[in-house]
Parts: C-alpha cells; sequence; structure tokens
C-alpha cells in the first residue's frame, strides 16, 4: 500500500495538507475576513456547486449494481434467429447492469408513496458497448406522440403560478387527451403505487427491433418480472407509510442489498413480425396498448440480479445518464413515434444536465474501449484512444487515425416511401383496451380505482367532469356510471367511499391485467 493511502491528512483539491478547518482568515479574531482566504473560498465555492439542475422529469430515484445473464433461447428456439446482439447471443458472459428505479413528477426530494409512474432504467455494459433499456413500471404510456410529451409532464407538474400539483390541471389534460383513458386506469388502480421498487414489474413500453445476422427484423417488447412478486399500494396504506417514511423504497432496496438478500427480476420478450399487422383494430406501434399475453406470448430470455449498493449516491445515481438511442448491433429502434421522440430528448438534456463530456463519468462510460476522434469541451477529463494511437491524430480519415469497424452481420435496410405529414395515426382505439383492463381489474382493485378518480375527477372544471366520465363511459359502461354517482355524490358533501376497501388489502394479490 502506498504511503499516502494510510495518511488521514485532510487536502484541498491541490493536494495541500489543511492546517485549520474551522476558523477563516480574519484581521484579529473578530474579523473583518481576508480575500486571500483560499482554502475558505474554495470550499465554500465548490460547496454552492454542489447541486447539477435534477432531471426534468424522473428527479426521485434509487439506483443499484449487478449483472444480467441472458437464457440464450426463444422458445426452443436459438436467440440468434432473432437477434444477433452479443448481450443475448453470448450465454456464458455475466454482463454487468446498473439500474436507476424512480418516480416521475416531483423533485429529488419528494416522497416515494406518490401515485405516479415508476421508471426503470436499466443500463447493460456489454462487450458492444452500452445498451439502455428506459423503461417504466406500466406496460403502457398516456401518449403515444412525442409531440405532446412536454405538456403532459406540465399538466402533472406543479401549477406555474400557485406551485401546487392539481388534479384540475391533470384531468384537464386527460379529458382532453382521449388516448390517455387507459393509462390512467392504470395509474389510479392500485397498481399506480408500487409497494417498493424491488416488488415491481418494468417494462420498456416502446417497441423496438431485434435483428439478427441476416438483417432480418421482428418487433419486439421487453418485460421485467420481479422474482420477489409483484405487491401494491391502497391510497390508505401509502398514506400511512407516508406519514412515516417518505423515503421507504430507496430504503427498501437499500438494506435489501446490503443485507445479501439481492433482488432479480426476468427478462421477457414479446415478439412479432415486422409490419403493420392490418388484422389489429390497434397499431402494434401505439404504446398507449397492451399486446395481449394470450395472443402475443412471453419468452423467458434472462435473468438481472442486483447485489451492489452506490458507493456515492451523486457520482454514480444523479450522475447516469440514460437513453433510448443507447443500443448496441442487433438491437434497433421501431418507428414507434414516441420512442423516436424521446431518443432525441434525452442525449439533450444530459448535455444540459451534466454537462458535454457526461460519457466520460465512470458510471456511464462503457466498460470496454472508446476510441473516438471527439475532444475538449466542459470537464473533458482525458482523450477517449487507447495508448497505441497517435495522440495528434484527431480526425478521420487519415493514413494513421482510428478506423472504422467490420459489420456484424448483414444491415436491416427498411425500405420507407410516403408523403411527409403531421397526421395522427389510423387504429387509435382509445378506449378499448382501457375498457378492458377495468373488466380485468379485481374487485378491491376497482373499488380503489374508482374512489382515487372520484377524488381526483372532482376537484376539476365542470367541462373536464363532464368529458371524463363521457370517456370513462366509452371504455366501460359500468365504469364512466361508478365515477358519474361517485362525483354526483361528491357534489352532495358525501364523499364517495368504497366499502371494499380495508387495509388488509394492501396484502391482496394483484390482479393481472396484462
Ligand atoms: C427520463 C424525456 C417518454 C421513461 C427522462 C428525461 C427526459 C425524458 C428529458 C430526463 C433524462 C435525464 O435528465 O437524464 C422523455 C420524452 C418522452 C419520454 C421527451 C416522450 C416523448 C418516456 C416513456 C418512458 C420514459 C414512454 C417509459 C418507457 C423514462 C425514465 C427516465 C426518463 C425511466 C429516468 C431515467 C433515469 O433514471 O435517469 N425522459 N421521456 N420516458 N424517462 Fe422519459
Amino acid at each position: 500500500m502506498a504511503a499516502n493511502e494510510t495518511d488521514q491528512t485532510l487536502t484541498n483539491r491541490q493536494g495541500q495538507p489543511i492546517l485549520d478547518n474551522q476558523n477563516i482568515k480574519t484581521v484579529t479574531n473578530r474579523g473583518p475576513s481576508t480575500l486571500e482566504n483560499y482554502d475558505f473560498l474554495e470550499k465554500i465555492s465548490h460547496f454552492d456547486r454542489e447541486r447539477v439542475p435534477e432531471r426534468v422529469v424522473h428527479g426521485r430515484g434509487a439506483g443499484a449494481h449487478g449483472f444480467f445473464q441472458s437464457y440464450g433461447k426463444v422458445g426452443d428456439d436459438p436467440i440468434s434467429n432473432y437477434t444477433r446482439a452479443k448481450v443475448f447471443t453470448n450465454t456464458e458472459v455475466q454482463t454487468p447492469v446498473f439500474v436507476r428505479f424512480s418516480t416521475v413528477t416531483h423533485g429529488t426530494h419528494s416522497p416515494e408513496t406518490l401515485r405516479d409512474p415508476r421508471g426503470f432504467a436499466v443500463k447493460f455494459y456489454t462487450e458492444d458497448g452500452n445498451w439502455d433499456l428506459v423503461g417504466n413500471n406500466l406496460k403502457i404510456f398516456f401518449i403515444r406522440d412525442a409531440m405532446k410529451f412536454p405538456d403532459l409532464i406540465h399538466a402533472f407538474k406543479p401549477d406555474p403560478v400557485t406551485n401546487l400539483q392539481d388534479p384540475g390541471r391533470i384531468f384537464d389534460f386527460i379529458s382532453q387527451s382521449p388516448e390517455a383513458t387507459h393509462m390512467i386506469t392504470f395509474l389510479f388502480s392500485p397498481w399506480g403505487i408500487p409497494a417498493n421498487y424491488r416488488q415491481m414489474q418494468g417494462s420498456g413500453v416502446n417497441t423496438y427491433k431485434w435483428v439478427n445476422a441476416e438483417g432480418k427484423a421482428v418487433l419486439v417488447k421487453y418485460h421485467w418480472e420481479p422474482l420477489q412478486g409483484i405487491k401494491n399500494l391502497t391510497q390508505e396504506v401509502a398514506e400511512k407509510i407516508q406519514a412515516e417514511n417518505f423515503n421507504h423504497a430507496t430504503e427498501d432496496l437499500y438494506n435489501a442489498i446490503e443485507e445479501g438478500n439481492f433482488p432479480e427480476w426476468e427478462l421477457y420478450v414479446q415478439i412479432i413480425e415486422d409490419h403493420e399487422h392490418p388484422n389489429l383494430d390497434f397499431d402494434p406501434l401505439d404504446d398507449t396498448k397492451l399486446w395481449y399475453k394470450d395472443q402475443f406470448p412471453w419468452h423467458k430470455v434472462g435473468k438481472m440480479t442486483l447485489n451492489k449498493n452506490p458507493q456515492n449516491y451523486f457520482a454514480e445515481v444523479e450522475q447516469a445518464a440514460f437513453g433510448t438511442g443507447v443500443l448496441v448491433d442487433g438491437l434497433e429502434f421501431s418507428d414507434d413515434k414516441m420512442l423516436q421522440g424521446r431518443t432525441f430528448s434525452y442525449s439533450d438534456t444530459q448535455r444540459h444536465r451534466v454537462g458535454a463530456n457526461y460519457l466520460q463519468l465512470p458510471i456511464n462510460a462503457p466498460k470496454k474501449r472508446v476510441a473516438t476522434n471527439q475532444r475538449d469541451g466542459q470537464m473533458a477529463y482525458h482523450v477517449d484512444t487507447p495508448p497505441s494511437h497517435n495522440p495528434h491524430i484527431n480526425f478521420e480519415p487519415s493514413v494513421e487515425g482510428l478506423k472504422e469497424a467490420d459489420r456484424n452481420g448483414k444491415p436491416h435496410e427498411p425500405e420507407v416511401s410516403g408523403k411527409v405529414v403531421q397526421a395522427p395515426i389510423d387504429r387509435p382505439n382509445n378506449f378499448g383496451q382501457a375498457g378492458e383492463t377495468y373488466k380485468r381489474l379485481s374487485d378491491w382493485e376497482k373499488d380503489e380505482l374508482i374512489k382515487n378518480l372520484v377524488s381526483g375527477i372532482f376537484e376539476a372544471d365542470q367541462r373536464v367532469q363532464k368529458q371524463m366520465v363521457d370517456n370513462l363511459t366509452q371504455a366501460n359502461e359500468e365504469y364512466g356510471r361508478r365515477v358519474k354517482e361517485g362525483l354526483e355524490k361528491a357534489a352532495k358533501g358525501d364523499p364517495y367511499k368504497s366499502s371494499a376497501v380495508k387495509e388488509a388489502q394492501e396484502l391482496s394479490e394483484p390482479s393481472s391485467p396484462y
């Protein structure tokens, strides 16, 4: 061990020993202070810069390290029939991963008991470079077009005047966005408050492609199933937890890993042919829709284990940067319009939030060699080329420069033709699956859903209330009627109370509406 590794002496960032860390430098011990207080000024000005902008969404999160191992099969077929991605074809390798779970709407220190989708973002440090699967716990989303994302988020974030989150604003947007009816059916049921991060599912939500060595593509959806089981909370139980502990999910994850009780998820994929599927009553690229299990089977393709807590929250969890554009050979985008819009947003915000060189930070850098001609910028930490590379050559082509890689297989070259338009998709079918999901919920979940929706919608304008009842009725007659009756009772000062919602139901088995 080098001598300075055991030395406990406090230094400044220039490596100079600190002689007094209690008193600023002053003229006499009563002041005034002097400007050449180098150590004090360095300490306080670094402190002044300790926070970076929080994520514009998904501000509150918890993370952990682990690994993923592929089973190498899709049913009885070798997985290489569908994808050439080595993270799936190489069953010998344990691919390191970093996962960040999150809530969406509120800031970095908001309670973890709130009704909100939960983020489930996984960074795979594969032998071909990084792959990020940036998903949520729920399998669908509110909207299907990236153009609407900033409006959706504004409606859910606090009012710009009062700084209060307001169900009136949320339901104003939802009532005018009928495609969100399906998502709110999940969100206002107990599925909208997972009990913790370990006992929740994950999903890629958007549709991706797998490409095999022949360049042939299929459409895929990804799903994570927790081996710890699934547990959701009623509003009442969530409020009780929140009164005592607003960090319960972070604490649960951290303690489980510290105790060696490592959480695990199995990864499933649904695979369909890469075309428009005109026989379906919805567009398979529409992320407000489920691909039902009975029609599109789930194939178990691998397992992820989380076995190490971060050593430093800020360096690893806060500075982690995931993005839907971060794909490896054999994994591609589909034409899903949300996915394409999302993909610009992530690295754009990360250059602002973390900085131009965010990919040089250890949590974001791949675990394999990096060799680019990108140079400089704020906080450039090193040159990303191997030592064997001529350091003068930061361009390509060059007789001495870095060379383009060989292809691993035939490229996937989809053919696209048509007019450039701004237009909604055909087959929106905004209410069909929302009604079906309502039917598939168990009785206690339906009761919770109605109670939670009534208390939220009641805060909204009369026009919004009417439109919401209309939308829910189109989804399912009973669903709309029950919310309408609840609103009428609430208007008479008799808040809708569900007799069926009991505390013990926190422990009830969730339904499986998928
Ligand atoms: C985070 C944009 C849709 C899941 C973010 C961030 C942005 C963003 C700007 C902050 C990233 C950062 O600061 O590092 C968008 C846009 C969307 C969209 C523009 C639609 C057009 C979705 C959907 C999902 C999702 C559909 C679920 C599949 C996440 C997750 C995070 C995130 C999990 C947190 C990642 C982390 O833990 O660092 N999104 N998003 N987003 N988004 Fe999206």
